[in-house]
């Protein structure tokens, strides 16, 4: 079943060869995000299980949260989007989540579509002024050729199979359209950074990533590049000045404030994280 909200004027985008059915979603099941259940969700659910967000629900948001860093990618991914270019551009961001990019994109001109598999993280989104299309990256029920700009920020590590996720991002582009993305690479060093080191902090979930499924990232602009978009790529991390800072005011229990995140930076390795941007050809 696919589901949409109700007159978000999803229907107007997709084949409707692919559409078995349309059904409001958006019931959100009360707020049960706690540290112990945080950290336990790991424990008790396989690597990468979606259901974790759903647990995490209440964390997307807490700019000093389990996902503080998503927001810090998030605006350095929205920095590779230029404004649109003509009326009714359309942004799809596979894997939204709650919708973390959206603040970013404001002003730009784009309709900001988001698919994604966790309906507590969609609804959140969609709160966020998000069109929000409950589906799978790797089969998504757009039609081709209608996006300006494809985002799939943080997305491709999380699933098992990352060639149709790239195949559908590619397929969703007009030609001259822009991909835009951040993942993790398939390297020891990011196994060791994001997994190991990383779920020893407190607030870092155990089991959000299963080190499986990074993305070799030349295999990636080579995927790319076969679905016809010029893939570039650069390491990224967070700066070392703002990151410090950021630690200290955890460490002190003291909220950011605004305008104080840690900025994401180029950095010369790829090695752990890195971005990337293309354009589809034609
Ligand atoms: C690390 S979060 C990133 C969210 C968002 N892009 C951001 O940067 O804030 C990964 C998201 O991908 C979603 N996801 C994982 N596998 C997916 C799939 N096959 N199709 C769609 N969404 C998926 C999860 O539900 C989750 O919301």
């Amino acid at each position: 079943m696919v589901t949409a909200a109700v007159g978000s004027g999803w229907l107007a985008l997709t084949s409707p060869n692919t559409v078995d059915d349309i059904t409001e979603v958006w019931s959100l099941p009360g707020s049960r995000a706690t540290l112990v259940a945080m950290r336990d969700a790991g424990l008790v659910l396989p690597r990468n299980d979606p259901r974790q967000y759903d647990d995490l629900a209440d964390e997307w948001w807490r700019p000093d949260g389990v996902f503080a860093m998503l927001h810090w990618l998030a605006r350095a991914r929205a920095a590779l989007v230029p404004p649109a270019t003509r009326p009714g551009a359309l942004l799809v961001d596979l894997g939204c989540g709650a919708g973390l990019l959206a603040p970013h994109l404001a002003g730009k001109g784009y309709r900001h579509v988001g698919v994604d598999l966790t309906r507590s993280a969609l609804a959140q989104a969609a709160a966020h002024g998000v069109t929000a299309v409950n589906g799978d990256a790797t089969a998504v029920p757009l039609v081709d050729g209608c996006a300006d700009v494809v985002a799939a920020g943080e997305l491709l590590e999380h699933v098992p199979d990352w060639r149709a996720a790239v195949a559908e991002a590619c397929r969703l582009l007009r030609p001259g359209g822009l991909l835009v993305l951040d993942t993790l690479n398939d390297t020891a060093l990011a196994r060791l950074v994001a997994v190991r080191i990383a779920e020893r902090l407190p607030t870092v979930p155990r089991g959000i990533h299963d080190p499986g499924l990074f993305v070799d990232d030349r295999e990636l602009v080579a995927e790319c590049a076969r679905h016809g978009v010029d893939l570039k790529v650069r390491g990224v991390r967070p700066g070392v000045p703002g990151l410090l800072r950021w630690l200290a005011r955890q460490v002190r229990g003291a909220a950011t404030p605004a305008g104080q995140a840690p900025r994401i930076v180029p950095t010369g390795s790829r090695a752990v994280l890195y971005q990337g941007h293309g354009r589809r050809d034609g």
